[in-house]
């Protein structure tokens, strides 16, 4: 009788123990004082994976947790490109460039992303460059450079994008804010939770860094309504691309003024990620940028850092043809103007 009684003690104690250490695989409750229903917030990742193991602790301190330590539900989703085979990239190992395998990139976004309690979809790559085929040779016979990797990356990416923006518009939830990025990204500040619950309608916050001819479109947070559009952007491409070269930033400018979206500056600072973990060469400075410096980081924050990185090989040519032009005095700057692309 005895030791029933302390039998029924122990479970007492023991039982929410057991609970809390189950608790521990699942994602925090919300911390008291929580509005019901709580806000809730999309969390979108695109395209290709290549370094999400190195950035995912990040992702989960940097924007994740103080989301939800704001009282916001955060609703993962992801759309990531399945490749034929394990990509490889080049790591510096003793001094030498050489190839590395690392594997399938989606499957392990897939894993990655599971204690999140992300929802998403794995399509091959293969199957949408075939299918964009026919663009493709169209845009090509625009401009010969619509024919490099570059391009084709580009495309993909903002393909990836639409499709994981139909994710979350699918669900039915009213989300208060849309936040899209590339999963090789490394945060190096948390994610201003206050503004991002309150993004008015019809504006995009964008890094007030490493815009260049336009706007920065590795991370940004939109209101709802801007989300729906600017993840769509790849359909106004056509038009925009017979009319000027296509690159990402000034075509994101573009959108959001074809759209009448505002734009607000986001102070949230990210760099991307190789493979091999190493960050890009051209990111490397982000760390001495701020708000205050964003004059200078608008643009190439090299000139900030005490030590400056190479220009990689495509900016450099880039840079070649800039300068041509602009003794030229042939370079345009800014974005073309809605009306003359023919988009309403
Ligand atoms: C090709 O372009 C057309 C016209 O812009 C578009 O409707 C279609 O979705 C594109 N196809 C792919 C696979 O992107």
């Amino acid at each position: 009788m005895r030791s029933a009684v302390v039998l029924f003690l122990l479970l007492l104690v023991a039982a929410p123990l057991l609970w809390l250490t189950k608790q521990q695989h699942e994602p925090p409750a919300p911390r008291d004082g929580c509005p019901s229903p709580r806000p809730r917030v999309a969390l979108c990742f695109y395209g290709l994976n290549r370094a999400l193991r190195h950035t995912v602790h990040g992702i989960a301190d940097k924007i994740w947790k103080p989301l939800h330590d704001a009282c916001a539900a955060v609703d993962v989703y992801y759309h990531v490109w399945e490749t034929e085979t394990a990509f490889v990239d080049t790591a510096a190992r003793g001094g030498e460039r050489m190839e590395v395998a690392v594997g399938d990139g989606a499957a392990e976004m897939v894993k990655l992303l599971r204690p999140f309690g992300a929802r998403g979809m794995t399509e091959k790559q293969a199957a949408f460059d075939a299918a964009f085929a026919l663009n493709a040779s169209s845009y090509a016979a625009l401009d010969r450079r619509y024919a490099g990797p570059n391009f084709r990356n580009l495309m993909r990416q903002l393909e990836s994008l639409r499709r994981v923006a139909a994710l979350w518009r699918r669900s039915g939830v009213s989300y208060e804010a849309v936040v899209y990025a590339r999963p090789d990204l490394k945060f190096l500040d948390a994610i201003d939770a206050g503004q991002v619950l309150a993004v008015p309608s019809k504006t995009i916050l964008d890094p007030y860094w490493h815009r260049w001819s336009g706007l920065n479109d590795r991370v940004l947070v939109c209101s709802r309504d801007a989300a729906a559009v600017v993840a769509a952007r790849i359909e106004l491409a056509p038009a925009y691309a017979a009319r000027t070269f296509l690159r990402a930033e000034s075509f994101l400018q573009f959108v959001v003024r074809a759209h009448g979206l505002r734009v607000g500056d986001l102070a949230l600072r990210a760099q991307r990620v190789r493979a091999d973990g190493a960050v890009a060469s051209n990111d490397l400075c982000l760390e001495y940028c701020s708000p205050a410096r964003r004059d200078v980081c608008r643009g190439d924050c090299r000139r900030l850092s005490p030590e400056p990185a190479p220009l990689a090989a495509w900016a450099a040519k880039q840079k070649a043809r800039d300068d041509a032009k602009r003794r030229a005095g042939t370079l345009r700057h800014g974005v073309p103007r809605a009306d003359r692309v023919g988009i309403q």
